[in-house]
């Protein structure tokens, strides 16, 4: 009945410490913007359904699943690459090491760093201690320019944010910019390598250190040293802050 339910309201308002009510006029009006406003609720986009990976290993693969094997975001799927060259090593990785883009070699092989300098970084790799399959290996664009020019600022528009996303699910403690172009790009400026290097960077909950490119050590064997200074680093900082 309508007593039992006034009844049950008002026991319900005691429990709740309301123990009156207001007769005056002035107080049954509503507050002015208290309630929602009577318009219809615009329809919208569906939302995606945030999925949840049940570990870093799983959310990777799906990116590279999203990627695909034909990914037409930029130009240079008309411009002679054979493949998307998405990134290798541990999703876990504490250290992860990023360079310029992939060459004719990573191309064909589709890894990134497997010439001539990747051989050089799997040698860098080891004077720490540690192997190919502990770090993660990924390039700023995934796909390779022609003739090996510099990626365009278009190209690094499209495909950065994927490199970004490998980032925040790696996690990685220490990343390692190989080259002028990779540091230039990832910390947004164009002082030279030379001034870079040799610094520690805030990147994406990360320390960024920028270092040498293997292929500029082929060429100029002498600056080994300097990116040997910048491996102790990198080792001393993974080892200080193994938490
Ligand atoms: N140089 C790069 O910057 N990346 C590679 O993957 C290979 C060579």
């Amino acid at each position: 009945t309508v007593n039992d339910d006034l009844q049950a309201h008002l026991e319900f308002f005691t429990e709740l410490g309301i123990d009156g009510i207001r007769l005056e006029p002035e107080w049954r009006r509503r507050v002015a913007g208290a309630t929602a406003p009577a318009e219809p609720i615009e329809p919208t986009e569906p939302l995606e359904p945030v999925r949840v990976f049940a570990s870093q290993a799983d959310a990777l693969e799906a990116l590279r699943v999203e990627i695909g094997p034909d990914c037409r975001l930029c130009k240079l799927h008309t411009l002679g690459r054979k493949q998307v060259v998405f990134g290798v090593g541990n999703p876990n990785a504490d250290l992860m090491f990023v360079g310029e883009a992939p060459g004719a070699d990573e191309d064909i092989q589709g890894e990134p760093f497997v010439g001539r300098a990747g051989q050089l970084l799997t040698k860098i790799i080891e004077a720490i201690g540690m192997t190919r399959s502990d770090v993660y290996i990924a390039n700023v664009i995934k796909c390779r320019p022609p003739g090996n020019r510099n990626p365009e600022p278009d190209e690094v528009e499209r495909c950065e944010p994927f490199l970004f996303r490998q980032i925040d699910l790696i996690k990685p403690k220490v990343i390692v910019a190989l080259g002028k172009f990779a540091a230039q790009s990832l910390l947004k400026t164009t002082d030279p390598i030379t001034r870079l290097r040799g610094r520690e960077y805030r990147f994406r909950s990360a320390v960024l250190m920028p270092t040498f490119h293997p292929a500029y050590l082929l060429r100029n064997p002498s600056s080994k040293r300097e990116v040997w200074e910048d491996m102790k680093r990198v080792r001393a900082i993974l080892t200080e802050r193994a938490d």
